[in-house]
């Protein structure tokens, strides 16, 4: 069967309230969005539709009028509609369309849904200036598939149910490595594998808080612990982020009683700041004197490029009340889906009883490969390696960024970037960031808006910060001679798209 027939076993419902051409709309437009349909398909004639689907060729030609008005079809009457070419992917995008499902979901279950996630998906090769994402042009792939063959071969594992905290020797090496690279205070027995950071945060969510507990947040800050947050039915306390992190002050005065803090210190996501001393002492200060956590989110922190490596939060913690979480997905990549969490003492039982009831613990093989790359030395080289080459490119993004200040006449100012893999870039004329990053993207660059980082109305309300419009511009993800190109055709973009309004 060609991919477009499968439109022809589309169920459209003829007693529903909503019109039959907006239900065949919504599910052709679901089906290119899940890449269902790929750019170029030809979507079958209306007539033929029609005849398959009984309905009028009407209702066809409106749908499909409708999905061509919005860019998602194009082509003109007698020579075929295809799928639109450069349409991205997004899940958000792709959920937004997917049908309401007609037996309601369980209120935990509706929570889910509404968490409203908004999570980033990469899409296609790296090109200029993909963010959330490493070098994987300098991912040592043969000494990693020599390792992995190597476990194949020898398979001297039981290969049974393991404990679901994670391979022993990778939680071993995991501790070592945290408490000399990040000062962390743990052993072996705290650390628990997870899939990547964001399993962290949603156990997090789940154990610490129950339904209507407040949860501070950054603002602007990070939608992969938002969601979790609002899946747990937890309130979402938005707290304003300045040059020296979270404002811990207002955190406080607004939301005194809130049961948890999720926090970036070592770089802050979007804005890329440190937290500084001052405010680390009072958070840890606050969570002491109300029972409160805090989860500390160290994501990116091997990449630092000015001045010494950080300490982390955890680190200056006497209370047991840090929960730290970490990844691979920056240090190796996030398909890998291989991350960790260290737990305080008394929450580490909790932790993994909750990991065991979720998934029964990670794949064997890519923790025991991981542990092998961590043992055999090549971990901490391929650190270094890419330490130097993110540096690299980094300061060739840089340059290209401060030269176009310079012709912009104030345009853009260029935010914080002495560590991490992105920098983020304001507009100072307030345009809209998602329209542009669309056209960014048709035009084969990949910047990320940055005004979704800032609080919605989803949770408690305050004065809080403006959304700010711009964009987050990834400089690991490609080499120097694509990111100079990259920002040669941003600049053109910017002087050409329509300024002012929106964000
Ligand atoms: C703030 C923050 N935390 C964590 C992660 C990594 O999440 P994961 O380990 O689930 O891939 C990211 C990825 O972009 C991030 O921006």
């Amino acid at each position: 069967m060609h991919i477009a027939d499968s439109l022809t076993t589309i169920s459209l419902d003829t007693t529903a309230k909503e019109p039959l051409f907006r239900q065949l709309y919504v599910a052709i437009r679901t089906a290119i969005l899940s890449g269902q349909l790929g750019a170029g398909t030809q979507l079958p004639p209306t007539r033929d539709l029609a005849g398959q689907l009984g309905v009028s060729r009407q209702t066809i030609l409106n749908a499909y009028d409708q999905l061509m008005a919005e860019g998602y079809l194009s082509g003109t009457v007698g020579k075929g509609t295809f799928v639109a070419q450069g349409l991205r992917r997004h899940s958000e995008q792709a959920r937004i369309a997917s049908p309401v499902p007609r037996r309601p979901l369980s209120t935990r279950g509706a929570a889910f849904v509404a968490a409203n996630t908004r999570l980033n998906i990469h899409d296609g090769r790296a090109r200029a200036f993909r963010s959330g994402m490493p070098g994987i042009d300098l991912f040592p792939f043969d000494v990693w598939g020599r390792l992995e063959a190597r476990r194949w071969r020898r398979h001297d594992h039981h290969f049974g149910y393991d404990d679901p905290a994670g391979y022993a020797p990778l939680r071993e090496c995991l501790a070592a490595y945290l408490r000399t690279s990040r000062g962390v205070q743990c052993d072996a027995s705290q650390v628990i594998i997870t899939s990547g950071s964001q399993q962290a945060l949603f156990l997090a969510a789940m154990l610490l808080l129950s339904p209507g507990d407040r949860a501070w947040v950054e603002d602007p800050g990070y939608r992969g612990v938002t969601a979790p947050l609002h899946a747990a039915q937890a309130a979402v306390c938005p707290v304003p982020v300045d040059s020296d992190g979270m404002q811990v002050s207002i955190g406080i005065e607004r939301f005194p009683d809130a049961r948890l803090a999720y926090v970036t210190p070592s770089h802050q996501l979007p804005l890329g700041v440190t937290m500084s001393l001052q405010r680390r002492l009072e958070l840890l200060a606050w969570a002491a004197s109300r029972q409160a956590w805090i989860v500390e989110d160290d994501y990116d922190s091997e990449y630092r490029y000015s001045g010494p490596p950080l300490a982390s939060l955890q680190s200056l913690d006497r209370t047991g009340c840090v929960i730290y979480t970490g990844t691979l997905s920056k240090v190796l990549f996030p398909a890998l889906r291989l991350g960790y969490l260290v737990a305080p003492v008394e929450l580490v039982e909790a932790f993994v009883q909750a990991k065991a009831l979720m998934d029964r613990g990670c794949p064997i093989v890519p923790q025991m490969t991981l542990a092998d790359f961590i043992v055999e030395g090549h971990f901490s080289r391929h650190i270094k390696r890419t330490r130097d080459a993110y540096a690299e490119r980094r300061a060739s993004l840089l340059d290209s960024l401060d030269a176009m200040t310079g012709r912009m006449k104030g345009l853009i100012d260029i935010g914080s970037a002495d560590a991490g893999l992105h920098v983020a870039v304001g507009f100072c004329d307030g345009r809209n960031d998602q329209a542009f990053s669309d056209t960014a993207w048709q035009h084969g660059l990949d910047v990320r808006p940055l005004s979704p980082y800032f609080a919605t109305g989803n949770g408690l309300s305050g004065q809080r910060p403006e959304p700010r419009s711009g964009l987050l511009l990834g400089f690991a993800a490609v080499p120097p001679r694509e990111l100079r190109q990259g920002a040669r055709l941003l600049e053109k973009l910017l002087l050409e798209s329509p300024g002012l309004q929106g964000g």
